[in-house]
């Protein structure tokens, strides 16, 4: 159930963030394709332009929803207080969401149309928003406990422990297929020749034969068919888990090299955000207000 759950809450959440961009690309489509000058002629210049009713409301709407999705995840993450508060990992989910959709509704505020010091706020936001999704790949690379917090390697090989446990306890696996299973799941495949590509298609075959075989092994020993999927699932969580243990060291300086990235430009666009804002009070800009 809790699984049926999530899956609705993500599905939703992708389905949100694309049907707002189609939705204002398709309704303004005939106004952002103009050149500067022949915007002011359309029908809906007064609507869509930055400082217009909708234009200037998807820019204040966007920007509130990406300094929602900063606070509440880094509050989540920092504030003791708040630490038992939800899986930090959903936060984080949500965090991607709200900031996602924030900058599209930006993009459309900007009609654009990238002038002035307050660019530099806007290719910071694509850069934060392009640098959040490498550090998306880079995250799930690490394994993480289910709060969401990064495992270490002691409890990285107590969990691998645990796989033979539960395959002994739960499953009543006889010892030498437990053997057979494990040896297939620590194998490596031939990693020394070839270009990335040739080597990350060798490493899809080699894990596909390597489940096939464990496959025919579970058939052998007559399983029902619920738990050999179980079974097949396990393993392949396991395979997964030992070749994120491979490149465990690699990731997480990864992950703090990026870190590094993120955090400035989210910063510099947040500041010059400010600073815009300011600048459009002090013209009179008030939006309905
Ligand atoms: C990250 C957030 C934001 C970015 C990147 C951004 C970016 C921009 C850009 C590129 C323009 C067009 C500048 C030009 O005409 O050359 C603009 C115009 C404008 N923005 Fe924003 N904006 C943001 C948030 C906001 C917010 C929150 C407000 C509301 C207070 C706002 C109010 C305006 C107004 C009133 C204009 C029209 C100014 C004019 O026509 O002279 N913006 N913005
Ligand atoms: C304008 C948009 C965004 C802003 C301003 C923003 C800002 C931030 C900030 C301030 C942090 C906290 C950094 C820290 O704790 O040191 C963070 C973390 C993170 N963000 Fe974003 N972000 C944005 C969009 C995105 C997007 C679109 C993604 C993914 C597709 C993303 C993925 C992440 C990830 C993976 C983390 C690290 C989580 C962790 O280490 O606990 N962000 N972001």
């Amino acid at each position: 159930m809790r699984r049926t759950l999530r899956l609705f809450f993500r599905t939703a959440m992708v389905l949100v963030v694309v049907f707002t961009f189609c939705f204002l690309l398709v309704e303004g489509y005939s106004y952002y394709q103009l050149g500067i000058e022949d915007r002011f002629y359309h029908d809906q210049h007064q609507l869509l332009k930055p400082s217009g009713l909708i234009g200037h409301g998807l820019g204040i709407v966007g920007s509130l929803l990406i300094v929602a999705g900063v606070s509440i995840y880094m509050i989540r993450k920092r504030v003791r207080r708040f630490a038992r508060l939800g899986v930090l990992k959903y936060w984080l989910e949500f965090h991607i969401f709200l900031c996602s959709l924030g900058p599209i509704l930006v993009l459309f505020h900007t009609a654009f149309k990238f002038g002035g010091i307050v660019s530099i706020s806007f290719w910071c936001m694509v850069a934060v928003v392009v640098s959040g999704i490498i550090g998306r790949y880079i995250y799930l690379q690490i394994p993480h406990t289910i709060e969401g917090r990064e495992m270490s390697l002691t409890e990285l090989e107590k969990t691998k422990a645990e796989f033979k446990q539960l395959l002994q306890e739960r499953y009543q696996l006889n010892p030498l297929l437990i053997d057979e299973i494990l040896q297939a799941v620590r194998s490596r495949p031939d990693r020394t020749k070839g270009n990335s590509i040739g080597r990350f298609a060798k490493k899809f075959l080699f894990e596909y034969k390597l489940l096939r075989q464990i496959g025919t092994l579970l058939n052998a020993n007559h399983f029902a068919r619920d738990t050999r999927k179980e079974l097949l699932r396990l393993i392949r969580y396991e395979i997964s888990l030992n070749r994120k243990i491979d490149r465990l060291l690699t990731m997480q300086n990864l992950f703090r090299y990026w870190h590094v990235a993120h955090l400035p430009f989210a910063l510099v666009m947040l500041l010059i955000m400010l600073v815009h804002i300011g600048v459009a009070l002090a013209f009179g800009y008030r939006w309905i207000f």
